[in-house]
């Protein structure tokens, strides 16, 4: 059996890459996350019209690109004709949306591990659970920390039965007052929570239940410290630079499993 992925998961998690400092879920944005150390990010995942999973977080292109509507209703050919960066900084301009093989690609080069949150346009969700499995399957990057998460309990379901070996994380807004239940019948394995609604009594409670916990989006030092002094696994945040410097983290990389 491979080393559990939350053994290799570190206390600061770049989100979308490191989107605080570079254009979201770009191979720029990867790129900035590991110069800055970090060894583990999270990217969201979904799906174009021709069926390619691409590396992308909102249902529509508006707001991250010079183009407009649902990704869903994109081919790949419309979709890398957008610019991805120069919304964010002329420094990016020209930068695209990466597919998911491409992204695994720099990934892997770089060595670090992967949250691959799965964010199905919604009806849409078994199609793209499958179609992400289905290119994992045909090609997992060996060695790579992997773990996937989802708002959608369909899509946890989905990929629990192909992909029953990568652990899956439950990710929510609110914690719902059944949540073990929850993260029992979907088969995961940690839950997943916005930082608003975070308590240190559910993380005892989580945590004490067997599951790992991780928090979202937190860009506060403070805020970040306290967490994890009450037991979280993993800080989801937008400035991992920040966190480097501020937290009083015994290792960079790994977290005591
Ligand atoms: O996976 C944590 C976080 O990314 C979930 O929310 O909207 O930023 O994808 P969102
Ligand atoms: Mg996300």
């Amino acid at each position: 059996m491979a080393q559990s992925v939350f053994d290799q998961m570190p206390k600061v998690m770049g989100h979308r890459g490191a989107c605080g400092l570079a254009p979201e879920n770009t191979l720029a944005s990867i790129q900035k996350a590991a110069d800055l150390g970090t060894k583990f990010i999270e990217i969201d995942v979904c799906l174009t019209q021709d069926n390619v999973p691409i590396i992308h977080h909102d249902m529509n292109v508006r707001r991250c690109t010079d183009g407009e509507g649902p990704v869903l209703l994109k081919s790949l050919d419309e979709i890398k004709a957008l610019d991805a960066g120069s919304w964010f900084s002329d420094d990016f301009r020209g930068e695209r949306i990466p597919t998911l093989q491409e992204a695994l690609a720099l990934i892997s080069k770089l060595g670090l591990g992967l949250n691959l949150e799965i964010k199905p346009t919604m009806g849409w969700q078994l199609p793209t659970a499958e179609q992400v499995a289905h290119e994992l399957i045909a090609d997992l990057p060996e060695n790579m920390p992997l773990l996937f998460s989802s708002f959608s309990e369909e899509t946890l379901r989905s990929t629990s039965a192909t992909l029953p070996d990568v652990p899956r994380g439950y990710l929510t807004e609110a914690v719902p007052l059944d949540w073990e239940r929850r993260l029992r019948d979907t088969g995961c394995a940690s839950l997943h929570c916005q930082k608003e609604f975070v308590t240190a009594e559910n993380v005892a409670a989580v945590k004490a239940a067997g599951y790992k916990y991780l928090v979202y989006t937190v860009n506060n030092v403070a805020m970040a410290q306290k967490f994890l002094d009450w037991g979280v696994d993993s800080i989801i945040t937008d400035f991992p630079d920040r966190m480097f410097a501020g937290l009083k983290l015994d290792e960079k990389a790994v977290t005591s499993a």
